[in-house]
């Protein structure tokens, strides 16, 4: 077989634009027109076949969602949290599973019935790709499978794919103060889609990605099997962290080592404008910050300052800290390494870990930890993102120009995140996310509006932003992180995904990795039934 595979590859290799191995609901168009006449009686078929699947235990009625339910709505738009797609294109079926024999069964009955699939954990896809769909399809909502089960004594927990980050966060300080996770700052996040694409937070510079701190998982194959590391092998295991869950199948949850944070952890924040020199700081942030010690996590976010004032719209750069000690260990260290950013005693606050995750999440640090078990957090905003990597610091007038562009949108933001430590020492092929060693940092682009009739503006703006930074971030590829997802990288085109179509966007996100990637997704899933606009393509066998 594996043989087999390599042919193949160095066949589409050779032919170009060769189409690859198309999804086996090739009907679906057809379908859904004959749909319209024949919605009821499908809805029933579908239902039928979905029971027939389960055990006589295990039959629940409040799992698949019609159109025509009451509760499909307010589900449906539980988790979006981009609204420029709150209007596309709807499920034709909402699943809310209990558990692995709903998964099992929704698999095999969407088969049968030539209907796509989409798995949404948190919702948070840059680009909507859990929950919209330009072909029929079914999102498995996975947020009843959120279960947090935190053994301390042999340090890992298993978690449901369903569960936020803040639901994990919140159950880990509840068992202890002394450990923690190295995951994303937004608690609303969910871990399926987080962590099967990388996740980093600020304790990457320590710990690596979260990715890179998985034991185990439990994930519902292509054809309803139920598989675990040992069942489903070291490639697909490796595949399934972080080339993204959803070209490989319906993960379950996850088995995580949980890492040790010391009881006490220091924040500061330091902003200062481009009138205060904010410019020359962020010339030497990009030189330092990659070699601070593993315990200092300092990011610089670039906003606009006075956009609604009579003052002139400005640049500002804030520069947070997370420190894993004491005071006194971070002013040593900062002030030797950093001093123009003049951080004394007076700007850093000691906390608790878990009180840190509060802080990055914007929240008081005096609130319970409870709020982070809020996962109905509705987004009122549009946005498009991206990312860059930069391998050598940026000078000046590169620097200077940046400025000027974002100070033309006053949401802009970008997010400056220091890599090193850790992630230096991970070899770059030991999970699908290749940019560890030779990255100083990673920047983040986001826009956010509020008004529809915006929206053209705002992404031309993000795309001459993008095209402006080429000359400054790496290149062959230019690297992309894959959970900031951007369709403007490139999509597959349906029904027929070509590898070289996909390498457009796959090497971006992957690198030297795709091509194991690629190679992992023609076994584990021959027919390509887990298709999605950037899903890993298949190679064709003959
Ligand atoms: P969602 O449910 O939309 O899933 C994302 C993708 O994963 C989809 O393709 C989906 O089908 C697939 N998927 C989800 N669950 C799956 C499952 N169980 N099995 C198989 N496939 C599954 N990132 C980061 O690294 N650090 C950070 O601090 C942040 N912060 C942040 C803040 C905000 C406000 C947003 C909107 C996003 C971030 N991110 C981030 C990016 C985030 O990591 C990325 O969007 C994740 O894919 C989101 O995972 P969700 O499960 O929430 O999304």
């Amino acid at each position: 077989m594996v043989g087999k595979i390599t042919r193949a590859y160095e066949r589409e290799v050779k032919e170009g634009d060769v189409k690859m191995a198309s999804p086996k609901f090739g009907m679906s168009i057809l379908f859904f027109f004959l749909c319209i006449s024949f919605c009821s009686s499908t809805d029933q078929s579908f239902q039928q076949c979905f029971s027939s699947h389960l055990p006589p235990s295990n039959i629940t009625y409040d799992v698949i969602f019609t159109q025509d339910s009451s509760q499909y709505s307010s589900i449906l738009q539980s988790s979006i949290r981009n609204l420029r797609f709150s209007n596309a294109s709807k499920p034709r079926y909402l699943v809310t599973p209990y558990n692995e024999d709903h998964i099992q069964a929704t698999i095999i009955c969407s088969k049968e019935h030539h209907m796509h699939v989409r798995v949404r954990s948190g919702g948070h896809d840059y680009e909507g790709l859990s929950y919209i769909s330009d072909v029929p399809f079914i999102v498995i909502d996975l947020f009843h499978i959120r279960s947090v089960m935190v053994d301390i004594k042999n340090e890992y927990a298993w978690v449901g794919a369903g569960a936020t980050l803040g639901e994990l966060y919140y159950s880990i300080s509840a068992k202890s103060n002394v450990h923690g996770f190295p995951a994303g700052s937004c608690p609303t996040v969910g871990v399926g889609g987080h962590i099967s694409g990388g996740g980093f937070g600020t304790i990457f510079r320590k710990y690596g990605l979260a990715a890179d701190n998985v034991i185990d998982a439990k994930m519902i194959d292509v054809n309803g099997n139920v598989l675990d590391r040992k069942s489903m092998g070291e490639d697909l295991f490796w595949a399934i962290r972080g080339g993204g869950g959803a070209s490989f199948g319906v993960i379950f949850s996850w088995k995580l080592k949980l890492v040790r944070v010391p009881p006490t952890v220091t924040v500061f924040k330091t902003v200062k404008s481009l009138e205060q020199g904010a410019t020359k700081l962020v010339q030497k942030w990009q030189n330092i910050a990659y070699k601070f010690h593993h315990d200092l996590f300092v990011h610089a976010v670039i906003q606009v300052t006075n956009p609604n004032s009579n003052q002139n719209p400005t640049v500002q750069v804030s520069f947070d800290c997370l420190f894993l000690g004491t005071t006194e260990r971070l002013l040593s260290s900062i002030q030797r390494s950093f001093p123009e950013l003049g951080v004394t005693q007076e700007n850093c606050t000691e906390m608790s870990w878990i009180q840190s995750v509060l802080y990055f999440a914007g929240y008081s640090i005096a609130e319970s930890a409870d709020v982070l078990l809020n996962r109905t957090t509705q987004s009122t905003q549009s946005f498009k993102g991206k990312s860059d990597y930069v391998k050598e610091a940026i000078p000046k007038t590169g620097l200077e120009g940046l400025f000027k562009m974002v100070v033309e949108e006053e949401t802009s933001v970008l997010i400056l995140t220091p890599y090193g430590g850790r992630m230096k020492q991970i070899k770059s092929s030991a999970t699908p996310f290749p940019y560890r060693s030779e990255y100083l940092y990673g920047i983040q682009y986001m826009i956010s509006w509020d008004v529809a009739e915006e929206t053209g503006k705002r992404i031309g703006w993000m795309r001459r932003l993008y095209k402006y930074m080429e000359p400054y971030v790496s290149t062959a590829p230019r690297a992309a992180y894959f959970n900031y997802r951007d369709l403007d990288l490139g999509r597959n085109s349906y029904p027929n995904t070509s590898y070289v179509e996909s390498s457009e966007w796959g090497l971006k996100y992957f690198n030297h990795n795709f091509n194991r990637l690629v190679r992992v997704k023609t076994l584990a899933d021959p027919h390509n039934f887990f298709w999605n606009e950037q899903s890993i393509p298949v190679l064709r066998l003959e």
